[in-house]
């Protein structure tokens, strides 16, 4: 396993759900850890190693500017998680107003795009650059009437893919994550399952952190993860 003491590593999303709870876990490893916000990030401190930065994901001078700002803080960067996303309004297929989608594909899609297409020099100076994309198991099949959303994470898994190709001989890794139903603010709404059966934000955390720290020759492309059965999933 990599040594996580030092490595660098931009969170987006980071003020609540998955991403807080990679910043967290990410931090009590060893991580020095620039998070992108939106606004304010309750109960995240910043400290020697951790920075807050603003990050909007439909803007690129935002993306430019989170990028630039961690590595003239911390000198370098390792690692890049896009955790920021959003499932609603829904986009649905009959839709004539595509105004959800386009943003749907501006967040889920273009936002980590532009990350991934502003990092990829510093992933690869160190030789062992990571990217977490938090794809969802909506990015492999479609279960539901939201069609925009499950186009986004589809594409985002394919964005992952790319990453794969392109960074893997400078030693970059990359890993779609796709869950299910995880107990999030996103689930809120959510009545077919109950949110104790869901999964927990802080497992997810724990997958992340792993494939971020696997060696160059140990690397997972995708991680499916389910809180109940569906077939092949
Ligand atoms: N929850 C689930 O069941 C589930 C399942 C599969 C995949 N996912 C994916 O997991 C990721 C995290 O979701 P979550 O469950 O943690 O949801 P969440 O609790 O709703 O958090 C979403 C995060 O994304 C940020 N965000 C939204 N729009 C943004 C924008 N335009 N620019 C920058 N940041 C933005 C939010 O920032 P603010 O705090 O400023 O709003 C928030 O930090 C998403 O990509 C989601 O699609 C979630």
């Amino acid at each position: 396993m990599l040594d996580p003491k030092g490595r660098v590593a931009m969170v987006s999303g980071a003020a609540r759900g998955i991403g807080r709870c990679i910043v967290e876990r990410l931090l009590e490893s060893g991580f020095r850890v620039s998070a992108g916000v939106r606004a304010s990030a309750q109960g995240l401190v910043e400290s020697d190693r951790l920075m807050l930065h603003r990050y909007e994901a439909e803007s690129l001078d935002s993306a430019r500017g989170w990028v630039d700002a961690t590595v003239a803080r911390f000198g370098k960067l390792d690692a890049l998680v896009n955790a920021a996303g959003i499932s609603a309004p829904r986009a649905k297929l009959e839709d004539e107003d595509e105004t959800a989608l386009d943003r749907m594909f501006a967040v889920n899609v273009k936002g980590p795009l532009r990350l991934i297409r502003l990092a990829m020099p510093h992933l690869r100076a160190g030789g062992t650059g990571r990217v977490v994309n938090v794809a969802s198991l909506s990015g492999k099949r479609v279960a539901n009437e939201n069609v925009g959303y499950a186009i986004s994470k589809f594409a985002l898994v394919a964005l992952t893919a790319e990453v794969r190709r392109q960074g893997w001989p400078h030693g970059v890794r990359a890993t779609a994550l796709c869950p299910g139903f995880v107990a999030t603010d996103m689930t809120m709404h959510v009545t077919a399952l109950p949110r104790e059966q869901m999964t927990d934000a802080a497992d997810l955390a724990v997958l992340a952190e792993t494939v971020m720290l696997l060696p160059n020759n140990a690397s997972v492309a995708e991680l499916l993860v389910n809180c109940r059965h569906e077939a092949m999933l």
